[in-house]
């Protein structure tokens, strides 16, 4: 992922729409679109090797496909006028989450809490990881988004599920994820990846400050700022093999998820020894 703003952004406005409804490009973002992917694939394919990267897109395809949803095309991230505080050089493009990898985390957290928790999607992009959320059993979930365009195609994507899930509350809140107040309660925190530096570290400061009134939840997907979490007293509680990806709790949640038995594709915390 790069956390450069890219010059042709702007022609994405409708890029997703257009592929997605009528199969038609314009030829810069389809170049764009082309590049970026043949980027990712190259990345999959040397880390996961052939059959297993083919494998992993064909997966993120078919999800969107099942659950009515148009999130496969990546998109870079843009300065929006409406957050002057924005700190682009912290944010992370917008890419979908590995659906498998993103359910097998969230269905190690016990069913009670997902029932009970509000989830919070920070950097939501276009909605995948809330609709691997609605499939967990959760309720109550917020998606939090920088990007006005990213916001909508969300808002858009889910609502198949929406119909399908009909007692659950999905909110979007478009703005930057410094300012936003999770409600009181139980959290689930789930991150993609989604900013660093001085923006996560004002997002963990604010769940820190959460977790003295409630437990807090951190679900973390390519999980580079770690650190940040344990500094602020966060417990690493399961890690999957190669940290692609952690469960994290706050001082209050250690008896909820005490005794948990872990899958077969988890390792606990103590044998995780690199960030
Ligand atoms: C890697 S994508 C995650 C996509 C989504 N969570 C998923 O699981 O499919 C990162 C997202 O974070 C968003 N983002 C980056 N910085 C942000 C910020 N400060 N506030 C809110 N969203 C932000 C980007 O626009 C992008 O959509």
């Amino acid at each position: 992922m790069t956390r450069k703003c890219h010059a042709n952004e702007a022609s994405w406005t409708h890029g997703e729409n257009s592929l997605g409804h009528m199969g038609i490009v314009s030829s810069r973002t389809s170049l764009w679109v082309i590049r970026k992917y043949a980027v990712l694939a190259l990345a999959a394919l040397r880390r996961e090797g052939v059959y297993n990267g083919l494998g992993q897109l064909v997966v993120q395809w078919s999800f969107d496909r099942r659950h009515g949803l148009s999130a496969f095309l990546p998109r870079e991230v843009r300065h929006e006028a409406s957050e002057p505080e924005f700190r682009i050089s912290d944010a992370m493009q917008y890419q979908g989450v590995d659906p498998r990898l993103a359910l097998e985390t969230l269905n190690w957290l016990p069913m009670e809490l997902r029932s009970n928790a509000t989830f919070v999607d920070y950097g939501c992009g276009k909605g995948r990881g809330l609709a691997v959320g609605i499939l967990a059993g959760f309720r109550q979930l917020i998606g939090v988004e920088v990007s006005r365009d990213l916001a909508t195609l969300a808002e858009r994507n889910l609502q198949t599920l929406r119909l399908r899930h009909p007692g659950v509350r999905i909110e979007l809140q478009t703005m930057d994820a410094v300012r936003f107040q999770p409600p009181e309660g139980p959290l689930v925190v789930f991150l993609y990846n989604p900013f660093v530096g001085l923006t996560l570290e004002r997002v963990v400061q604010r769940l820190a400050d959460h977790a003295t009134r409630s437990p807090v939840y951190v679900v973390y997907i390519n999980p580079r700022g770690r650190s940040a979490f344990l500094d602020h007293g966060f417990r690493q509680c399961a890690a999957w093999p190669g940290s692609q990806a952690l469960v994290l709790e706050s001082g209050l949640t250690s008896e909820v998820l005490q005794g948990r038995s872990l899958g077969p594709r988890i390792t606990t915390a103590r044998s995780v020894t690199s960030e």
